[in-house]
């Protein structure tokens, strides 16, 4: 089976190609003007991906050898995530799948991130644990197979890249925000000062806001971000990374404790911070479990999770109408809820 994955929801383009069991193509397109406004211009971002999805399509098919009529199915975000940048990745899918009379299949976001470890040439193993970190989502989650996922926690405020997007913001180290901290952090001292995260009632829910406002007001107390030097801004970015990431594996260990898993997977683009892979690495072999965090092109937005999960969904028999809708959020009850 050959499956076209397209991926539109946010700020990168991306088409790619898995034929068979094999990913023959991943374009992603980044849109990098968006850092001149400091976040993503909803109305820029969709403009873009017009513009970029249909050479995008070309480009995957040429690099695949294989022409549109090859194609067996043909999936597309749905959502979660912008809905005018949604609609133009949407739409385009629909239009082949009528054109070319393929099945469509509309792909949730998170869940093409939560099985972006099946693109790991290791691949998780049922039932694991999935910690999803990404710049819209931060989510707990016990994934027993393709169909069942239950969710144990979720932030109640930002989501965690959320929180390293605003703090480096507040830095000065400029959008998106992710990458930067993690570098300023690697010349810091993440010890100096001790940041703290909130610990919920719910004991696998996140919250991120209480730390970004303390970061706020320790850069506040010493005059202002001009007063900072680069070496206050290394401490305040490691010490923030260190307590952010404390609180992601506090709640995994909790997880650890009270259910039984084969693996560990942590997806979405905070997957890629190097402080966060060696915690959550450490904990793995600690426990004794299989852990997998996608290469760096899987972990950020990328189409050919969107093509995994859309085959997966085929393969249990899942069917769209083209009268599939995009839609902006998650529901808070998409997952189903662990009881014990
Ligand atoms: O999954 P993703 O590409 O997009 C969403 O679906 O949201 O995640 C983007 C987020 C951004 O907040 C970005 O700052 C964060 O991932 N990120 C990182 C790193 N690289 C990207 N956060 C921490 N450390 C990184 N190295
Ligand atoms: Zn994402």
């Amino acid at each position: 089976m050959k499956v076209l994955g397209i991926e539109s929801s946010c700020d990168e383009t991306s088409v790619a190609i898995i034929n068979e069991d094999k990913l023959t193509a991943n374009l992603i397109s980044s849109q990098d003007f968006h850092q001149n406004y400091g976040g993503v211009v909803p109305e820029l971002s969709s403009r873009a991906h017009l513009q970029i999805v249909n050479p995008l399509v070309k480009d995957a098919l040429k690099k695949s050898n294989l022409s549109l009529n090859d194609i067996d199915l043909i999936s597309a975000t749905a959502g979660p995530g912008l809905i005018g940048a949604l609609l133009v990745g949407l739409t385009y899918a629909k239009g082949l799948s009528l054109a070319l009379e393929k099945p469509f299949i509309g792909v949730n976001h998170i869940e093409g991130h939560i099985f972006s470890g099946f693109l790991m040439p290791e691949k998780p193993e049922f039932p694991y644990l999935c910690l999803v970190v990404s710049g819209g989502h931060t989510l707990l989650l016990l994934v027993e197979s393709f169909t069942k996922i239950y969710k144990l926690g979720s932030t109640v405020d930002d989501a965690a890249g959320e929180a390293f997007d605003k703090v480096s913001k507040l830095l000065g180290l400029g959008y998106p925000g992710g990458p930067q901290i993690q570098e300023a952090a690697s010349n810091g001292d993440e010890n100096k000062i001790n940041f703290p995260v909130s610990d919920l009632k719910q004991k696998y829910n996140f919250s991120f806001s209480g730390v970004k406002t303390a970061v706020l007001r320790n850069v506040q107390s010493q005059g202002g971000i001009e007063k900072l030097s680069e070496e206050d801004k290394n401490n305040i970015a490691a010490s923030f990374q260190f307590a952010t990431i404390k609180a992601l594996t506090r709640n995994l260990i909790r997880a650890l404790e009270n259910y039984e898993v084969k693996s560990i997977s942590v997806v979405g683009g905070v997957a890629a911070n190097s402080h966060l892979k060696s915690e959550v690495t450490k904990l793995a072999n600690q426990y004794g479990k299989f852990i997998v965090i996608p290469d760096i092109e899987f972990c950020g937005d990328n189409a050919a999770m969107i093509a995994f999960r859309g085959k997966s969904l085929y393969e249990n028999g899942v069917r769209h109408k083209l009268s599939y809708k995009p839609f902006p959020s998650l529901s808070t009850n998409h997952f189903l809820e662990m009881t014990k």
